[in-house]
């Protein structure tokens, strides 16, 4: 069918919107007609370095469109979410942690399906697409059932596809990962989607305290407005001696959402013997050097994939925290027109949004 897509077209980053061609989903896929989907750091860092006409788009929302002959648990009309690829048959897939799925990279990374092929093309030649289970800047994807997350009626689509990755990346990591309880003390370094979403997880969870750290003093003050019970600019001073000023012995739990070699090493050092780092961003830095005591300590860093989540159980946990107002994720996002993509990435890129939303 035909459709449109916004494909990179440029290595500095710039969205062209363009037609293409978009094959009719095999027996195991499901063909969306997208709804709206949000812009992730992710989807700017790859622009960067993708072919051109590369589609890109990870946090696609909308509705059932068409579904392949082995397709039982879904049908035209379903609202749906879209979120990464998993192969359904290795280790981890098969004890429910598909973000570690053997074959994450090659599904999710490598512009085709398992075989090879791809759904999309451009001007008749084949293009990356499949990008993290969908290439959702476009008007139609074509998705494994298995990245298909069914939401309730209730959901609304301009604004649901954030939820499997982002969202789903920043509260996974708490519910997940750190599981915070009432006497607990967590730390989140770096307050953009990723990291304001584990601040509002951990506030659900009843975390006693809850500090956000960035460099954004607008970003801080939405930390306070979406559950951080104190927040600290890192620019101000040594960041490990006062988050040991507001809890002595140190933290239970700390996420960065950074990337910065600096940051993991001061999210580590601000633990207490036995807690846990749950490093999350992707930056520049190769490595990242922690202190050998601080770590025989008892101390845990752990790497982190979309929030170590099964998408189906926990973006409609997510839905529902925020239809309860405990999740607020709607004071985080800006609406944009799908043709406005360049303007929403620029603004994304300086930081002016927090989670741009493209609407179709
Ligand atoms: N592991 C995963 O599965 C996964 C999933 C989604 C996104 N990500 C990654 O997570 C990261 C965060 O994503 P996002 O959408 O929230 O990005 P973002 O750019 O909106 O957030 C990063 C925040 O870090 C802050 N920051 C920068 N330098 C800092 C410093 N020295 N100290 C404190 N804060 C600092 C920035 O001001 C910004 O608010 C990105 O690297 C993204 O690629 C990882
Ligand atoms: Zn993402
Ligand atoms: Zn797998």
């Amino acid at each position: 069918m035909d459709i449109t897509v916004a494909a990179v077209t440029d290595p500095s980053g710039v969205f062209s919107l363009l037609p293409a061609q978009l094959d009719e989903p095999r027996a195991d896929e499901v063909l969306v007609r997208l709804s709206s989907v949000g812009i992730c750091a992710t989807d700017l860092h790859f622009a960067t370095f993708l072919p051109t006409n590369a589609v890109l788009g990870h946090e696609g929302a909308g509705v059932v469109e068409a579904v392949g002959a082995g397709v039982t648990e879904l049908q035209p009309g379903d609202p749906v979410a879209l979120a990464f690829a998993s192969c359904g048959v290795c280790k981890q897939c098969r004890t429910a942690s598909p973000s570690y799925c053997a074959q994450f990279d090659a599904l999710n990374f490598a512009g085709a399906r398992a075989d090879g092929s791809s759904a999309l093309r451009i001007d008749g030649q084949p293009v990356y697409g499949h990008f993290l289970g969908q290439s959702s800047f476009a008007t139609h994807a074509v998705a494994n059932v298995r990245s298909v997350v069914k939401l309730p009626a209730s959901a609304d689509l301009r604004s649901a596809g954030p939820f499997t990755c982002g969202f789903m990346t920043g509260a996974g990591t708490i519910v997940n990962i750190l599981r915070p309880g009432p006497e607990s003390a967590v730390a989140v370094f770096g307050a953009g989607a990723v990291g304001l979403s584990s601040v509002m997880a951990a506030a659900a969870s009843g975390a006693q305290t809850v500090i956000a750290v960035d460099v954004s003093p607008g970003r801080l003050q939405t930390a306070a407005e979406v559950g951080a019970t104190h927040v600290l600019d890192s620019r101000e001073g040594d960041v490990v001696e006062r988050i040991r000023a507001i809890v002595p012995d140190g933290l239970d739990g700390s996420v960065d959402t950074t990337g910065r070699a600096d940051v993991v090493k001061a999210a580590v050092a601000s633990l207490h013997t036995r807690g846990t780092c749950a490093v999350v961003g992707v930056g520049p830095s190769e490595n990242v050097e922690v202190e050998w005591r601080t770590l025989l300590n008892g101390r845990t860093v752990t790497g982190v994939i979309s929030g170590s989540a099964v998408p189906q159980v926990l973006v409609p946990q997510l839905l529902a925290w925020q239809e309860a107002g405990r999740f607020p994720v709607e004071k985080l996002m800006a609406q944009y027109a799908f043709a406005d993509i360049n303007e929403a990435a620029a603004a994304t890129r300086r930081g002016d949004v927090v989670k741009a939303v493209l609407t179709l």
